[in-house]
């Protein structure tokens, strides 16, 4: 008896346990790819399984129904945006799979642009890196002597439009790391409280330009100092907790793509902007490439993190770090065309310069 009642709990708990989006992934792979039937039934089945899933994320939890006619909408695009042989790059089912496009842009602040809000015309005066750059570079294989890999983990930013925050972070992390070869996490929600007085806007949009310029004059502190909560609050950064420090910023002459390259691949990774189009957030895998973005100053929408580049069953791309969660796209990253300035993707970039760390009194990195 006791084992029967034991054998019902496992049963119930196996039932009730919800997927992760990888196993979500392996169980509906056929039907995402097209290579089954996308029956009505199955689309129930599937919209059902989201849900738990996804459960943070959607839209109106509890109302379940509700949202089944945008779920199965976009599972149409997607299966066939997956059929066609002529695409570079694959979708998926991902967290906002139930979202209109509308609210998808609502939901990041997508298409909020202000005219003090814009990309810098002046380039850097150019530095000639010595040394080739190789077909293939990726500072995700990049491990620091004794410490950790130099593309620090992929971050969230939910429901806020600071990608500019996320992009000058991750830029942050990984040049301390390559100058330092220490290991830090650093503070995006200090950018968004603080970083105001240089152009920037918290949750409506900023830029990575204008962050380095804020970071250059007021410095960093940790993550775990100032936590991430996804939302505009009064400034809390006290200088005595300033742990980070950083030059510049170097900006890249616009629609320079040789050196970007140079640069991510001489310097380290850089904060790159791009415009986000309506079937970019379903991104998978492959060598995103689109007819519909815009590819100019104000047509950009999205700062993010080039980590590398390479070339992909013929096609040259740039390798993405985004700040959407690692259960988003590729592992979190993405790929993007490159030498095509690929949705404006060569036009608005950045990285630090002389990032090093503030030494306390006995010579130790302060951790917090
Ligand atoms: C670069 O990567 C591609 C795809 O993985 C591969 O085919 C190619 O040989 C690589 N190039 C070099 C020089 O390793």
């Amino acid at each position: 008896m006791k084992l029967l009642i034991l054998s019902i709990l496992f049963v119930t708990l196996a039932v009730t346990t919800p997927l992760t989006s990888l196993q979500y992934k392996t169980k509906y792979g056929s039907v995402i790819q097209g290579d089954e039937p996308y029956t009505k039934a199955i689309a129930y089945k599937m919209y059902g399984d989201f849900l738990d899933t996804y459960e943070d994320l959607t839209m109106n939890k509890g109302d379940s129904y509700d949202r089944f006619e945008i779920f199965n909408d976009n599972m149409k695009k997607v299966i066939a945006h997956n059929k066609d042989t002529t695409k570079t790059w694959k979708m998926g089912v991902n967290k906002f799979q139930d979202m209109t496009d509308e609210e998808f842009k609502i939901y990041f602040s997508l298409d909020i642009t202000s005219d003090d809000e814009k990309c810098s015309a002046t380039a850097s005066p150019r530095i000639n890196y010595n040394g080739d750059t190789d077909e293939n570079f990726s500072w995700r294989e990049i491990r620091m002597p004794h410490s950790a890999k130099v593309v620090t983990p992929v971050k969230d930013q939910g429901h806020c439009g600071s990608c500019w925050a996320f992009s000058t972070i991750g830029a942050m992390e990984s040049h301390f790391l390559i100058t330092t070869t220490k290991y830090a996490i650093m503070s995006e929600q200090q950018l968004v409280d603080c970083a105001g007085d240089f152009d920037n806007h918290g949750c409506n949009g900023g830029l990575p330009e204008n962050a380095f310029r804020y970071i250059s004059e007021n410095g960093l502190t940790f993550e775990g100092t100032y936590p991430y909560v996804g939302q505009d609050q009064k400034c809390k950064y006290d200088p005595l907790y300033k742990r980070i420090t950083a030059k510049g910023p170097f900006v890249i002459e616009e629609g320079n793509e040789e050196q970007l390259v140079e640069s991510i691949r001489h310097a380290g990774p850089v904060s790159v902007a791009y415009q986000v189009v309506d079937d970019f957030r379903f991104y998978e895998s492959g060598v995103y490439s689109s007819n519909d973005c815009e590819n100019t100053k104000s047509d950009v929408n999205h700062a993010v993190l080039a980590t590398g580049y390479g070339v992909e069953t013929g096609l040259k791309y740039y390798e993405i770090k985004n700040s959407w969660g690692s259960d988003w796209g590729d592992e979190g990253f993405f790929k993007i065309e490159r030498d095509q300035n690929m949705c404006g993707i060569a036009v608005c970039n950045s990285y630090p310069l002389g990032v090093s760390s503030v030494y306390g009194k006995s010579g130790e990195l302060i951790k917090n």
